[in-house]
């Protein structure tokens, strides 16, 4: 995940302040990365973006995400994204449970006008070798006095080839609950497209159904999403689990959620020697 250094983040909000003009009110929105921005004018009120994925548009068309109202390019070559306000609140860890947060995953992994559209912007796809070859490039900026990461390593490694899916489709690729908010007439939008690829369905599915539903409500979420529970699932959602999680532990171990590392490391010590002889 990106960070905005503090300069940076100064330096963003002067500009969409010159963009907007001095009757604009901006603040931060709150995102984890520093680029997404309120701005109120009266009774009016927008959503802000700096750089949000060109993907944006379609996913405005498909309501996926609020619509889209304008995108304007600024002279140092930021591109600005101005979306409507949604008036609500971003979901609960508890609601990510919901039946309707597996039909909005569903409709959006079953998009085929989705699929060719991101198709046309990335054309690489996110297989399981390619993340593993990510995660080896940051690893190499990684202190190695953390054996259990070349463990992990060696456990993505030797069961890359047993999870390979040839079904494609877009996954978002941060699905945290932050990143899912309601309107006032509960009305579903997931946003924050930035990470989107085309990649196995299960890279999603594991981190909600990891994070975020009890393993006996698995079953159930899946029916709403339409999927049935099989092993080549089990395996290939453990697969996506410890990578999530590694990558985690890389990405936030030089950042203010270092702290945490040490949960995060024995939730991945957990994840690799947890018994999978059931579906393996
Ligand atoms: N159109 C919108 N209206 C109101 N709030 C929004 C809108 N889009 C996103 N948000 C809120 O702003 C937060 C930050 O936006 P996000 O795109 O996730 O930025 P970041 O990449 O920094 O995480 C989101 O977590 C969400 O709660
Ligand atoms: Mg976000």
């Amino acid at each position: 995940m990106k960070h905005l250094d503090i300069h940076k983040k100064v330096k963003r909000k002067k500009w969409l302040e010159m963009l907007l003009g001095s009757d604009w009110d901006l603040k931060p929105a709150g995102g984890a990365t520093g680029e997404a921005f309120s701005a109120r004018d009266g009774d009016r009120k927008l959503f802000l973006k700096c750089n949000s994925s060109p993907f944006l548009a379609v996913l405005s068309a498909e309501g996926i995400v609020p619509k889209l109202l304008w995108t304007k390019r600024l002279t140092n070559g930021d591109v600005i994204t101005a979306q409507q306000w949604v008036n609500g609140r971003r979901l609960r860890y508890t609601e990510m449970n919901q039946p309707k947060v597996a039909s909005l995953l569903s409709q959006i992994h079953r998009s085929a006008e989705l699929l060719e559209m991101l198709k046309r912007i990335e054309n690489e796809i996110l297989t399981p070798e390619r993340l593993l070859q990510q995660l080896r490039h940051k690893a190499m900026f990684f202190e190695e006095h953390y054996p259990l990461i070349y463990k992990a390593f060696t456990f993505l490694e030797s069961w890359k080839a047993a999870v390979y899916h040839d079904e494609f489709v877009v996954c978002h690729c941060d699905l945290n609950h932050n990143n899912w908010i309601i309107d006032e007439n509960e009305r579903l939008y997931l946003v924050d497209w930035d990470g989107a690829s085309v990649a196995d369905p299960a890279l999603d599915i594991s981190i909600l159904l990891h994070w975020y539903v009890p393993k006996e409500d698995w079953k159930a979420w899946l029916e709403e999403y339409h999927l049935t529970l099989d092993n080549s699932l089990l395996r290939r959602m453990h697969w996506y689990i410890v990578m999530h999680t590694l990558d985690w532990i890389l990405n936030e171990s030089n950042h203010e959620h270092g702290e945490q590392l040490e949960g995060w490391l024995s939730y991945l010590e957990t994840l690799i020697t947890e018994d999978r002889s059931s579906y393996c």
